[in-house]
């Protein structure tokens, strides 16, 4: 199949990647990421997650965040629902757009939402009726779809089965997650192959952490099978709390990078990215994870006072 001609890029750096911060980050910080982000041109941003506190205290300020940020017009801005009570909250927070998380290996489900595989299905039928109900768009995760902390390898067929679940009840997308970054290209295609049995492959995302370096890679597979849904965090922030071991998603510089080099557009524009990949990293007292980032870095890095 031919590349596709654009990509709609997920940012999830303020939600994948700030959830998982040691340090308590300010919702003044996440709203100037994520102002920041809108700036160079990222029309799908990830931000803010509606789930206990209790879990990850880092998403606790999602509705504080939601209130104080200066919305852009035509941006989608997404939260995680991960039941009734997040999807309220993220319909008083004007959201229009929400996601459920799902798993295909049952470990990871229990220690991420604390239920079986069918049980979340079942808890994830209501939210999407609702949301869509009233309106909203609801997208779809599959985790430890190439791999999972606690139990290895994990089927192709399991992970068709969860996403065409998702799609049945009405996620108009649903991304792959490479939770901890285990896969390599060719478990990508097998994943996709088993999928596209299933549902249409314009429906589906990848969100690849890069805990192997990986990511690039797999990516690249995914765009030759035509996918044209990215998921990347500024800087390679993030990683899940429940994902012992797992690093963050693949950079999003590295991702427009190499799209650039592709002639695969995604209207972002790569040196404001890496300036602001900068500033969240020097706020967080690290280097960025992107090695686009860190090569640029003599020209975009912005002084630090
Ligand atoms: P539970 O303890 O089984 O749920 O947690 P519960 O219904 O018994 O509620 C327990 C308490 O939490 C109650 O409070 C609820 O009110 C409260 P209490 O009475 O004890 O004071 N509660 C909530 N509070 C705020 N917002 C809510 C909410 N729901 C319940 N929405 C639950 C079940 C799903 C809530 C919990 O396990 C949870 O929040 N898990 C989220 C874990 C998480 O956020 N993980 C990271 C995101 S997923 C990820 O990163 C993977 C992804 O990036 C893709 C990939 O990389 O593969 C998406
Ligand atoms: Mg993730």
């Amino acid at each position: 199949m031919a590349f596709p001609s654009s990509v709609r890029l997920w940012e999830v750096g303020a939600r994948d990647g700030l959830q998982n911060e040691k340090q308590a980050v300010p919702a003044a910080v996440k709203i100037e990421l994520i102002e920041r982000l809108v700036e160079c041109g990222v029309a799908y941003i990830e931000a803010a997650s509606f789930v206990s506190p209790k879990w990850v205290p880092q998403m606790a300020d999602s509705a504080e965040v939601m209130a104080k940020l200066k919305r852009k017009p035509g941006v989608v801005y997404q939260a995680l629902t991960p039941n009734l009570k997040g999807l309220e909250q993220a319909e008083a927070s004007r959201l229009t757009d929400v996601a459920v998380f799902a798993a295909a290996s049952e470990s990871f489900s229990q220690r991420n939402i604390n239920c079986s595989i069918a049980e979340s299905l079942e808890r994830f039928r209501p939210v999407c009726e609702r949301a869509l109900g009233h309106g909203l768009k609801v997208r779809g995760f599959v985790s430890c779809a190439l791999g999972c902390p606690f139990e290895g390898a994990v089927a192709p067929a399991k992970v068709a089965e969860v996403a065409a679940a998702l799609i049945e009840m009405g996620c108009y997308e649903v991304a792959l997650g490479d939770t901890i970054g285990v896969g390599t290209p060719k478990a990508v295609k097998r994943a996709l192959e088993a999928c596209a049995a299933r549902i249409p492959l314009s429906w589906v995302g990848v969100h690849f952490h890069d805990t192997y370096g990986q990511a690039l890679a797999n990516i690249y597979a995914a765009l030759e099978e035509g996918i044209d849904a990215i998921d990347a965090s500024v800087a390679g922030l993030g990683g899940c709390p429940y994902a012992p071991g797992a690093t963050g998603n693949v950079a999003t510089e590295d991702v427009v990078y190499m799209l650039n080099g592709l002639d695969i557009a995604t209207g972002i524009d790569l040196d404001g990215l890496v300036k602001t990949a900068w500033w969240i990293s020097d706020y967080l007292g690290r280097p960025p994870a992107s090695r686009v980032a860190r090569a640029l870095a003599a020209r975009l890095r912005p002084s630090v006072a």
